[in-house]
């Protein structure tokens, strides 16, 4: 018999889902539905619709990664690089160093998130609309509540008529519809209902609701002080954490929908401009590598770099732990900056 994965992906599919669904793992799980009615069918969708899928497949609900474990497995430690054997331990505390460019040369802006899922709730590809929407309200009302310099607003993007939307969309802050790989996915089923941001009064601050994830925190800056985006960030971690029920696993940290997500969730970057490495590519990347950092384009994930402005941010996010994260980046930064000024 043709492995079945022959049938359902392209040709052209280089997918880590293509790669490890062999017929037989096809049939043992393809009649397998999660207690919210998450199937194999629905968490393939978008890699099969797009054949230059690098994962290919989305987790419904918490409960996906065990149900469907022995696919998520193997794409996970080919994915993250790590032995599953070891639980994932967390360490989000206050930090202190020194900003790795404290002339601001080279950085552009920084930022870190975190993405976060709300237990009892669907995950964004596979959330009914009246759990959107009860969802939003659930967090809203959490986040109303934060104080000192975590207060702020939250603007829905129904209301995307609004002179707040229109303010917030001309300084960026908003997010668009996902790509056709989330849309596949199902992520954009509704929007923008139940959609949103809530923004710190500071701008630091933003929590995008109903996104990939149910949340993501993120702050943001045009300093590269890591040290204190990361400490901002982890006072509103701390403080959301108290209120709100976040998906954990032992084995694989925090749950989100894309298995790329998993563990610390945390994305930690920079946009940093290097003219000189910018030219020398292949060092570039040696030392990008060798502080387990990766690059994407200017404009985010599948974008090009434009005018030598480098995304560079962790490549690690399972195994590891947020305050590695962080500390990782930093030395990573002064390396790349280091051999800048040399060239
Ligand atoms: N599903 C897409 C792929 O397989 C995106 C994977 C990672 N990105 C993300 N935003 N989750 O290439």
């Amino acid at each position: 018999m043709v492995p079945v994965s022959f049938d359902l992906f392209s040709d052209a599919s280089t997918s880590l889902v293509k790669q490890y669904l062999s017929a037989e793992l096809f049939n043992q799980l393809k009649d397998k539905v999660t207690a919210t009615g998450f199937t194999l069918e629905k968490a393939l969708q978008s890699g099969i619709i797009n054949p230059d899928s690098a994962i290919g497949i989305y987790a419904g609900d918490a409960q996906s990664y065990q149900c469907f474990s022995s696919i998520f497995i193997p794409i996970i430690l080919h994915y993250h690089g790590v032995n599953l054997g070891k639980k994932h331990s967390t360490d989000i505390h206050l930090v202190d160093f020194q900003p790795p460019d404290p002339e601001g040369k080279y950085i552009r802006s920084s930022r870190v998130r975190v993405a976060r899922n709300i237990s009892g709730f669907s995950f964004s590809n596979h959330i009914a609309l009246a759990e959107r929407y009860r969802l939003e309200k659930q967090v809203v009302s959490v986040l109303s509540a934060l104080g000192g310099d975590l207060k702020g607003s939250y603007c829905p993007f129904e209301h995307c008529e609004s002179s707040q939307f229109k303010l917030l969309k001309q300084q960026q802050l908003t997010f668009e519809k996902g790509d056709r790989f989330q849309d596949a996915a199902g992520i954009n089923a509704d929007f923008p209902k139940g959609r949103g941001i809530f923004y710190s009064d500071d701008r630091r601050l933003r929590v995008w609701l109903n996104e990939e994830d149910h949340l993501r925190i993120i702050s943001q800056e045009t300093s590269a002080d890591l040290a204190g985006l990361f400490n901002h960030l982890t006072k509103a971690i701390l403080e959301l954490e108290k209120k709100l029920p976040f998906v954990r696993d032992e084995r694989f940290g925090y749950l989100s929908s894309c298995p790329t997500n998993i563990g610390t969730s945390m994305r930690a970057g920079v946009h940093i401009q290097l003219e000189k490495l910018g030219q020398r590519k292949e060092l570039l990347s040696s030392i990008t590598k060798g502080h387990d950092l990766q690059i994407r384009g200017t404009q985010g994930e599948k974008t090009r770099v434009e005018n030598n402005v480098f995304d560079i941010s962790n490549s690690r996010r399972l195994g590891i732990s947020e305050v590695d994260i962080i500390t990782g980046l930093n030395e990573g930064l002064k390396a790349l900056i280091d051999a800048e000024e040399k060239l």
